[in-house]
């Protein structure tokens, strides 16, 4: 085994993605030897490319520190570039007998689709029908969003996909599973007693799940607006995020045992429709300095629309009918051009009953932050020290930076890619995952997108639309702004 070659190749070679993310990514995995041994890397492109053009390319991005430049010369050596169409299946005749050439006829193949939606189906049918790895290795293809647009499209794309490669053999990336405190939610969840118990509407008021970033779409706004913020972050990231903090406890960690809970926990969630969201589109801030980010609104963006009414903020309540969640809102909130980049889990738990302690116990709270500075805290209330019997909020606090100060956090990329040459799915989206996920947005989706629902405008560095507040103290989330976290390291 040690020795299979492997072959891996970027499809999509001379594009943003690819030169921004893939090619940095691998060589990361490279520079720390963490792939196997014999691996090469091809890209492939309709632009007629040398590897020092691509090499070229990729420079902003790919970087050694000095005592590294060796390594990064062993890098590029092992990286080949075709160039070819998408759609001539003769070119991927050429590259299979590249790929032979330089692999030889018993490597493993992985391919990575860094490419627009619309050359997924010719690119798959001709990978299929040309470049499968024979003589026993196995044949792996990585795809990222957009799997479709709504339900029906989406369906279209997974059968498609499901004529040509076993379910084994697909790995639909979202990148958030490939985040610490994401795949720290079940250790979390099914490593502790001391959650379990309480993992339930009968102590559990609401979760809150919410991602924000604080610039706009930055002249990307042309490829985003066909979209919108429910396709780009809550139907995928956040909705993964959901899965893995209400499903139930799986029957083991294997990678199908954890996506039929997922796909259980999905299938409990009705659809949602307009009363269930809040839809926001940035406008320039008031006080911004002329020709930055923030002076621009959604609209202002060249690649724009006139007057379109995509979303860049979107909250939904999303609701769980189950024994364990009957009840229990699960909020989603994520936005653009907002006030702070962060991702978070927020658990938040149902008042004390019976306190002595004239209304002054807030809340627990677990929170847990994806980024940035991963940590895990839990709003307690505690006396105040000293003489005085009154108590008051603080935290129970594990914050990685201290407490693993020293702990190497990979990217979720990385982590990923390995993930595919190890044949590990479970940070994976499986076919039936993704169709139940479009099923509970594609009635809103579809309300949206007839152009009748008008995005309630917010500042660009704000907080987003104020009614959000409201629709959070609607459903069960209290918040006191009595408490800030601070990180203690900078404290
Ligand atoms: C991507 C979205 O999937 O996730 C982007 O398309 C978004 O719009 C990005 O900015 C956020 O990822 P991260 O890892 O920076 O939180």
């Amino acid at each position: 085994e040690e020795d299979v070659p492997h072959v891996f190749v970027v499809m999509g070679a001379s594009g943003d993605l690819a030169k921004k993310k893939i090619y940095p990514t691998l060589w990361w995995i490279f520079r720390d030897r963490l792939l196997p041994e014999n691996t090469i890397f091809v890209g492939y492109a309709r632009s007629n490319l040398t590897i020092s053009d691509l090499r070229e390319k990729c420079t902003p991005f790919v970087v050694a520190k000095p005592e590294e430049q060796e390594r990064l010369e062993q890098f590029w050596n092992i990286n080949y570039y075709v160039k070819g169409s998408y759609d001539a299946r003769r070119d991927f005749e050429l590259l299979n007998q590249e790929m032979t050439k330089l692999g030889g006829n018993k490597a493993n193949r992985i391919f990575y689709l860094a490419l627009p939606p619309s050359v997924f189906e010719p690119v798959t049918s001709n990978i299929r029908a040309c470049c499968m790895a024979g003589n026993g290795a196995w044949t792996r293809v990585i795809i990222e969003k957009p799997f479709g647009r709504d339900a029906a499209s989406s369906e279209k794309l997974s059968r498609h996909l499901a004529g040509l490669f076993k379910e084994e053999e697909l790995y639909r990336i979202d990148h958030y599973l490939g985040k610490e405190m994401v795949q720290n939610l079940m250790a979390l969840r099914f490593g502790n007693r001391i959650f379990g118990p309480t993992w339930n509407r009968d102590n559990i008021a609401s979760v809150f799940i919410s991602f924000k970033e604080p610039f706009g779409t930055q002249g990307r706004g042309g490829y985003f607006d066909d979209f919108g913020i429910i396709r780009d972050v809550m139907q995928n990231h956040l909705l993964q995020i959901l899965c893995l903090v209400s499903m139930e406890r799986p029957s083991s960690t294997s990678a199908d045992d954890i996506r039929d809970e997922k796909v259980k926990v999905l299938k409990s969630i009705a659809s949602i429709d307009l009363p269930d969201v809040v839809l926001g589109q940035y406008v320039a801030a008031d006080d911004a300095q002329p020709n930055t980010d923030a002076a621009l609104g959604y609209l202002d963006d060249p690649t724009v629309p006139a007057g379109s009414n995509t979303p860049t903020y979107a909250m939904a309540v999303l609701r769980i009918h189950n024994e364990r969640w009957e009840g229990v809102p699960f909020i989603l909130r994520c936005g653009k051009a907002l006030n702070e980049r962060k991702a978070e889990v927020r658990v938040q738990y149902r008042d004390v009953s019976g306190d002595i302690f004239k209304g002054q116990s807030k809340r627990n709270e677990l929170v847990v932050r994806v980024q940035p500075g991963e940590a895990i805290y839990c709003k307690v209330n505690n006396k105040t020290p000293g003489m005085s019997f009154g108590i008051e909020e603080t935290e129970l606090d594990l914050t990685y930076n201290s407490r693993y100060s020293h702990a190497k956090l990979p990217d979720a990329y990385e982590r990923l890619i390995l993930d595919v040459f190890c044949g590990s799915q479970m940070h994976f989206v499986r076919t039936d995952e993704l169709a139940e996920a479009w099923r509970i947005f594609t009635p809103l989706l579809h309300k949206i997108d007839e152009g009748g629902v008008q995005p309630i405008p917010y500042k660009y560095g704000s907080r987003g639309p104020e009614r959000a507040d409201q629709m959070l103290a609607e459903n069960n989330f209290k918040y006191y702004g009595s408490y800030k976290w601070t990180d203690p390291r900078k404290s």
